[in-house]
């Protein structure tokens, strides 16, 4: 059913979303080049018609997430939720650590980690402050500020890209019995963002989430278990050995991961998650673009490097993630890209079937 005041209510709400963004990073980095100039980094100037096919991409995104809510692939209140008083309350937080990150990012330290953290429990590419963030993902105080910061970054989109799995997840999901609800993974979960987008869209499926983060998984269950329905069952563990047992899933989620990884272990996790699907099973991957689908974007991809501590994300543009796919033995493989993310779904063959 068609809702024009509700699509303008979102549309400007989105504005404003973007607005205040596009401010906090402006101040921010004027901040940042007054007060700790070494902290500053060396962006390429976007040209005016790459910002300009940046913003008309992003409206295109922003109109298929009221499309597919109007389709009634999810529910409409979804575009409009988020913890608005806690993320007001909690961003002057954002700004008292803005100093210990431009400190960091000036001394080009990208390892000042928790010091209770036992580096034993982690692989090593994730003992690192990713995007300089204070405490990597490894505390509370980080946890508690993630959302709201890539709020910021995203310029309040990640929810809008979050959703863009949800179609090819819901036409790909194998037909089951209505009694027994699918059973969902979602890989590297981290504050739960992409389950709350899943729990409205299935409010029946039986949702699972697994991080390496406990901190992480903390502030998920505090989000989760606000929402309606079963509360999702949140696991610890690395995306790279799953402990779940063999064709346990009916489908696999994984969201902004691959980036943050080293090829071997983007692979590795890519074969865990074939070996959890049940045939005929699902993933669907959402991540950041790549150059050979938005070559237009290089630029912008080569700042958000440059901007934010992403050491593995340079390997990641130039990945061939389809021939990784194929290697962990799925086909039927598509991609899309929505605005600065691409979605592949994927398909556990079912035996014998080619
Ligand atoms: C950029 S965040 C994305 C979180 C979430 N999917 C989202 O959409 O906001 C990356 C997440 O991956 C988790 N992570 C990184 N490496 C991991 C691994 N090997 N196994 C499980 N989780 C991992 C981090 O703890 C963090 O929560």
């Amino acid at each position: 059913m068609s809702d024009p005041l509700g699509q303008l209510a979102y549309k400007t709400l989105q504005q404003g979303r973007s607005l205040a963004g596009l401010a906090h990073k402006e101040l921010n980095s004027r901040l940042m080049a007054w007060l700790a100039p070494k902290a500053k980094a060396n962006v390429v100037p976007l040209a005016p018609a790459v910002l300009a096919e940046l913003r008309q991409s992003m409206d295109a995104l922003l109109e298929l997430d009221w499309r597919e809510a109007e389709q009634g692939l999810y529910p409409s209140q979804l575009l409009f939720a988020g913890p608005w008083l806690d993320w007001f309350l909690r961003y002057p937080l954002v700004w008292l650590d803005q100093p210990a990150i431009w400190s960091r990012r000036s001394r080009r330290d990208v390892r000042d980690l928790p010091r209770d953290v036992n580096p034993e429990q982690f692989p090593d590419y994730y003992l690192q402050n990713f995007h300089h963030q204070t405490d990597g993902y490894l505390s509370d105080r980080s946890a508690e500020l993630y959302d709201l910061q890539v709020e910021i970054l995203f310029n309040g989109t990640t929810d809008a890209m979050r959703r863009r799995l949800i179609k090819p997840l819901l036409t790909a999901l194998p037909q089951r019995n209505q009694a027994l609800p699918p059973r969902i993974l979602d890989v590297a979960t981290g504050t739960g963002r992409t389950l709350r987008q899943l729990r409205g869209a299935l409010p029946k499926a039986q949702l699972l989430g697994i991080d390496l983060s406990s901190a992480y998984l903390r502030q998920a269950n505090r989000w989760l278990s606000q929402l309606p329905g079963e509360l999702p069952q949140l696991v610890q563990g690395n995306a790279e050995a799953l402990p779940f047992a063999d064709g346990s899933m009916q489908a696999v989620t994984c969201v902004f991961l691959l980036h943050e990884l080293p090829g071997a272990a983007r692979q590795a996790c890519l074969n865990e998650a074939f070996r959890v699907l049940e045939p005929g099973g699902v993933l669907v991957l959402a991540d950041s673009v790549q150059l050979s689908d938005s070559p237009q974007f290089r630029g912008a991809m080569e700042n958000f490097r440059r901007l934010f501590h992403e050491p593995y994300y340079r390997d990641y543009i130039s990945d061939d993630i389809p021939a990784r796919l194929g290697e962990a033995g799925f086909m039927a493989i598509q991609g899309q890209s929505h605005f600065m993310t691409r979605v592949w779904s994927a398909r556990k063959p079912v035996a014998g079937a080619s």
